[in-house]
């Protein structure tokens, strides 16, 4: 028996061997993330630490359709396909251009393809696509509103064979009635063989649909499996609700950020969110299985073989924000086929990839207790890793305070810090919560990147405090309200905890104080049914408590006295006792972040030994050049590590694209961008040429939208 183990892994190696020989797979980018392992690598080494200084723009293509009055973005990984690139656009349509000049060849417009139909349209970002080769001509399926679209790679038309007319609802085959709940899917599905594997993006509320992970035939549309991500009865998993009825009603525990896959033992690695509503758990009390997992399924069959559960009873929103990384690394001598997966609050845990076993141990750390939100249960312990040691801060302590502000603001920021519930997983509050690491990690949809060479995995970081305050909502009568009273109360419930308590926004979320100077009503009411990016819908609310909502927030005189007459149903399940008064960031009076720097980070960590190898700062602010102090700003978008020795990385908000030597960590590259490419590049060979594109769509943290896609390569010269 030992005979046989070691000559199996002795095989093992070799093959891990071969395969870092035989690099073509890793020559193109077919897949979001590069291949389906998920590791942001390139084997190209055209451009490498000697020439990358000679990069220059080699295309641009314009998708020509920025929105800068509503700050869209293009979160866009592209894929490049037998020479065509394959993107997204800011609003929502997908392109395909040559990938070694930028020419366009098509532009597909699923809005068009939605005419006439009653299901409403939700515009999302696409953060990628997903290429199927198929027996015929290739086809490229994508989520844009509730849909998934088939459309074809040649002449970019729908499918009309696959689902309904070239489409599939995704409201449909979730096994819950979810017709009126918000569903929508920004990242890619993966392939295995023919199928294609979806995730979802749903509320954040109450109302939220259940995130269940689904399988359907990339050639039919045919739903082939699901796996419920909140079991249903008879379910592993069901026993970790306390509340029997709890699967029918909780929502959430989905996968929003996409897949990874063994291609070799058909294992398809899936991060989950947290369970709904996010920021109070006293209507799902029990551990939530499995909301916040790392779940290893068969991809043929969707039967889980493991899971790991990164935190019990979320009410942090502390998703897995990334699939993970499939990775070999080297322990003692012999090589490990892992996973390895990055989270929010800043670790990267490690786990042999056939059983789940973590390669680093895993502690059940007691967790922080006592809560003045009644009827909330927090867990008593959450996991935490012996290794490697978090690529962020984890506290927020006195010492941490933002020392480039003046000493008496210094004080007030002390002040405001210490009346604050704080410290990683301490419980939300009325009084208000720190949270750090941030709702936007730690890591981010990013993802990091993997160097197969070196067992090095790279992972970029936004380190921004913010601070959660909940606050009790009026119990629910059912003595007959007036129109104002209906329009508040459900402004309260539906849309403080996004636009703040007093209409004046919050985080990424605009100000509706005269929000009638710029929306007819009926524009608004549009929106609440449609939703629009990172607004979700309201399909569920019925035209008179939409109404009522209109009235309220543009204080629309004329309904005065008007009586509400909908009575108004209780529900266990969705009349929360407390809302979350918005996404608010902790901030000093300028705007920076109440923390030292620094603010955004770029981390390389040892996976063979567990240790950070380097660490930067990334992203530069004013603060540079006048108190010579690399803060690094937040980042969204990840990293493409290459066998040239170099880490290729834009993300940041000042607008620029970096390379870095992937061994030390020194800048060895950066150009200016059209708009800040919160993004990750892909790097990919076409007739011999090195290209490295990303897409330029800004519009997050304020900054200014695009439309670009940018493309560098050294020029003929230089090669
Ligand atoms: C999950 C957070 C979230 C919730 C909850 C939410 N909104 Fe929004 N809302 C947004 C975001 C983000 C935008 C900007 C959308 C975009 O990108 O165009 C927005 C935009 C809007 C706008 C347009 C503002 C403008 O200047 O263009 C209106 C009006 C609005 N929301 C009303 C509401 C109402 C009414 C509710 C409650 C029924 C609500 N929202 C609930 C996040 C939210």
């Amino acid at each position: 028996m030992k005979n046989r183990l070691l000559v199996a892994s002795f095989f093992l190696c070799c093959l891990s061997a071969c395969k870092q020989k035989n690099n073509s797979a890793y020559s193109g980018w077919e897949v979001y993330g590069g291949t389906k392992e998920g590791i942001r690598y390139s084997s190209l080494t055209e451009v490498d630490t000697t020439n990358v200084h000679l990069l220059t723009p080699a295309w641009s293509y314009h998708t020509g359709d920025a929105d800068t009055a509503h700050h869209s973005q293009i979160q866009c990984n592209p894929i490049v396909v037998n020479g065509i690139l394959y993107g997204s656009t800011p609003t929502q349509k997908i392109f395909a251009a040559d990938a070694s000049t930028g020419e366009e060849k098509w532009v597909f417009n699923p809005v068009d393809s939605s005419q006439g139909s009653n299901s409403f349209f939700v515009m999302n970002n696409i953060r990628g696509l997903t290429y199927y080769k198929g027996e015929n001509q290739g086809r490229i399926l994508f989520t844009a509103g509730s849909f998934l679209h088939a459309v074809d790679a040649v002449t970019g038309k729908l499918i009309p064979a696959f689902g309904k007319n070239g489409k599939i609802d995704l409201h449909e085959g979730l096994d819950r009635d979810a017709a009126d709940l918000f569903v929508t899917f920004t990242s890619p599905g993966i392939i295995y063989k023919d199928l294609v594997i979806i995730g979802s993006r749903v509320d954040e509320g109450p109302n939220a649909a259940p995130g269940h992970i689904r399988a359907f035939n990339a050639i039919t549309g045919k739903l082939a499996w699901i796996f419920h991500t909140i079991p249903q009865p008879g379910e592993p998993g069901y026993e970790t609700w306390d509340d029997p009825n709890a699967w029918k009603h909780i929502g959430g525990a989905n996968c929003w950020s996409g897949f990874t896959l063994d291609e070799k033992t058909g294992m398809v690695f899936v991060p989950t969110g947290s369970a709904s509503y996010d920021f109070y758990g006293g209507m799902r009390k029990g551990d939530n299985l499995y909301a916040d997992c790392l779940l290893a399924l068969d991809a043929a069959t969707g039967k889980k073989i493991w899971h790991f559960q990164n935190i019990h009873h979320d009410v942090w929103d502390k998703d897995l924000p990334t699939p993970p990384a499939l990775v070999t690394v080297t322990r003692n001598g012999k090589r490990i086929e892992a996973v390895a997966q990055p989270t929010k609050t800043g670790f990267v845990y490690l786990f042999e990839r056939a059983t789940g076993t973590p390669l680093f141990n895993v502690e059940e750390i007691p967790a922080p207790q006592g809560t003045d939100l009644a009827g909330e249960k927090l867990a008593l312990t959450q996991p935490r890793p012996v290794a490697p040691p978090p690529f962020v801060r984890q506290t927020f302590s006195e010492a941490d305070v933002n020392d480039l502000v003046s000493p008496a603001e210094q004080d007030s920021l002390k002040l405001k810090l210490a009346s604050l519930n704080n410290g990683l997983f301490s419980p939300p509050s009325q009084k208000g919560t720190v949270i750090f690491p941030g709702y936007d990690g730690g890591a981010e949809w990013g993802g990091p990147a993997f160097d197969p060479a070196t067992g090095y995995i790279y992972v970029n970081a936004n380190e921004m405090p913010w601070i959660l305050q909940m606050k009790e909502l009026p119990k629910k009568t059912t003595v007959a309200e007036n129109w104002g009273a209906a329009g508040q109360r459900l402004y309260t419930t539906a849309c403080m905890g996004c636009h703040g308590t007093s209409r004046q926004g919050s985080g990424n979320n605009p100000s509706l104080i005269n929000i009638e100077a710029r929306y007819e009503p009926a524009a608004i009411d549009a929106l609440l049914q449609q939703g629009r990016r990172m607004m979700p819908a309201f399909k569920h609310l019925s035209g008179e408590e939409r109404g009522a909502i209109i009235s309220f927030i543009t204080g629309n005189k004329q309904d005065k006295g008007k009586a509400f007459s909908q009575e108004i149903k209780t529900d266990s399940f969705l009349d929360l006792p407390y809302n979350g008064t918005g996404y608010n960031k902790f901030l000093t009076k300028d705007g920076w972040p109440a923390i030292k720097p620094p603010w955004g980070t770029l981390n390389a960590i040892d996976l063979n030994t567990g240790t950070i190898a380097w660490k930067i700062p990334i992203g530069e602010t004013k603060f540079l050049k006048e108190k010579g102090v690399l803060t690094g700003t937040e980042n969204y978008g990840g990293p493409v590590v290459t066998a040239g020795g170099l880490i290729f990385i834009a993300a940041t908000s000042d607008r620029k694209i970096r390379a870095f030597s992937k061994r030390t960590g020194k800048l060895l590259w950066q150009a200016d961008l059209p708009a800040s490419g919160f993004a990750t590049p892909a790097v990919y060979e076409v007739k011999g040429k090195q290209y490295i594109v990303i897409a330029c769509g800004g519009g997050k943290l304020n900054t200014l939208s695009g439309d670009t896609y940018l493309a560098f390569a050294l020029n003929d010269t230089s090669r």
